[in-house]
């Protein structure tokens, strides 16, 4: 007799963004020149000063267990700074420092929800949302928003999809797959949605709020009406901000019952974040920020530049990203084309054939819950992004 597997994890795919990663990966290691604009990490250096942190860290001894929701020091970090600069006024007990925002979502939806229950995740959504719900036995249910009305969910939409069975809104601003961020007033016509119904919490994933462009203004959705903070469950980290992925640290500012919880559901998960790292993230969030201004100023003209390409693509659309490091880009015009002789069938096809054809890693829009598009990261240096959009252009003009 073989092991089966349970049913919990029968629903769940692997990461789409890690998958079209591993394709172009392969493909690099035959020798082939990729042009990788699949994966979601900047490609700067973590800075200095957060590396040295690190390196005083191990060398003074903080190589050990931690308390499993973080070392008391970054807790009170975090508390103040949401306290002081994100209007939330935050005990340190409330917040659980983790292996990653995607961890702390994790750690959020296995507090919070169960089978039986819905959760609301409008689509484009990132990648993981859908597939972490369902490891929890609940129900994600997808609202399709439009590109006319900029990819955001509308409260009449979100009302409408309210059941008595649904239990949180995930709400991602900025958002990875679009770059786009609601204004205040939107996400507080979403908060008076939400508070008119007793029993909806949020979880809003703001890992992307320092990375913005414009006018573009980031908001604590906790913050917006009274009340909403005992519902809300904010998600961040360093990984985008800090160019930290691999350093695996990210958080969460929940009610403290919430809080306690997935406290508990981590010591027994991971027993604690890597120590290292938290004295790391630590440095990040109370030391020099010169940095993080250089990478945006890099950021914003990578996005000037990529805006500026796709809108020479032949029949392809893209709304101007706000915020985080990604062009959404709309490309069903291109579908039931012959593109590097195939049939281009759906958003898959159209990043397969990218890929094999003009070297050019992207992912699928039906990652993101949205067929007909595909997804650009600008966290690439200049000149790949130059010789990738040469590329892509040949490839659609062929
Ligand atoms: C919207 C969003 N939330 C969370 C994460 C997870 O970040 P972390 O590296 O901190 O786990 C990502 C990473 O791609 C993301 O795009």
């Amino acid at each position: 007799m073989s092991l089966t597997l349970a049913e919990r994890v029968s629903a769940i795919a692997p990461s789409a963004t890690l998958a079209m990663a591993g394709a172009a990966k392969r493909l690099k290691a035959e020798g082939v020149d990729v042009f990788d604009f699949a994966l979601g990490e900047p490609d700067f250096k973590t800075p200095e000063n957060i590396q040295e942190a690190a390196l005083k860290a191990m060398r003074s001894g903080q190589t050990h267990y931690t308390p499993p929701s973080g070392i008391p020091e970054l807790r009170q970090a975090l508390a103040k700074m949401y306290s002081e600069t994100r209007g939330l006024p935050t005990q340190d007990v409330q917040v659980v420092v983790s292996n990653g925002a995607k961890h702390s979502i994790h750690n959020a939806l296995m507090a919070v929800c169960g089978p039986g229950d819905e959760v609301i995740i409008p689509a484009p959504y990132w990648v993981s949302y859908a597939d972490l719900v369902k490891l929890t036995g609940a129900t994600p249910v997808v609202l399709q928003t439009t590109e006319a009305n900029e990819f955001k969910l509308t409260p009449e939409q979100f009302l409408a999809a309210v059941t008595p069975r649904t239990k949180l809104l995930m709400i991602n601003s900025p958002s990875n797959p679009t770059g786009v961020v609601y204004t205040r007033a939107e996400l507080e016509a979403l908060a008076d949605a939400v508070l008119k119904s007793d029993q909806v919490g949020v979880l809003s994933d703001e890992i992307y709020e320092q990375l913005l462009y414009g006018d573009a203004e980031a908001t604590c959705f906790a913050t917006l009406r009274p009340g909403l903070a005992d519902r809300t469950i904010t998600i961040s980290g360093v990984s985008k901000t800090y160019a930290m992925t691999g350093w695996r640290i990210g958080w969460s500012i929940a009610p403290t019952p919430v809080a306690k919880f997935m406290g508990d559901i981590q010591s027994q998960e991971t027993s604690n974040p890597c120590s290292v790292s938290q004295w790391a993230a630590l440095e990040a969030i109370t030391g020099p920020q010169d940095s993080v201004v250089a990478m945006k100023s890099q950021f914003t003209k990578r996005r000037a530049y990529v805006l500026e390409r796709i809108a020479a693509l032949p029949d392809v659309t893209c709304i101007a990203p706000g915020g985080a490091f990604y062009a959404f880009m709309n490309i069903s015009a291109h579908l039931g084309r012959t593109l590097g002789g195939k049939v281009i069938g759906d958003s898959t096809e159209f990043c397969l054939t990218a890929l094999s054809s003009a070297h050019v890693a992207l992912v699928m829009g039906s990652a993101f819950g949205a067929e007909g598009y595909a997804r650009l990261s600008f966290a690439t240096d200049l000149t790949t992004l130059e010789r990738g959009f040469d590329a892509l252009e040949r490839f659609l003009r062929h």
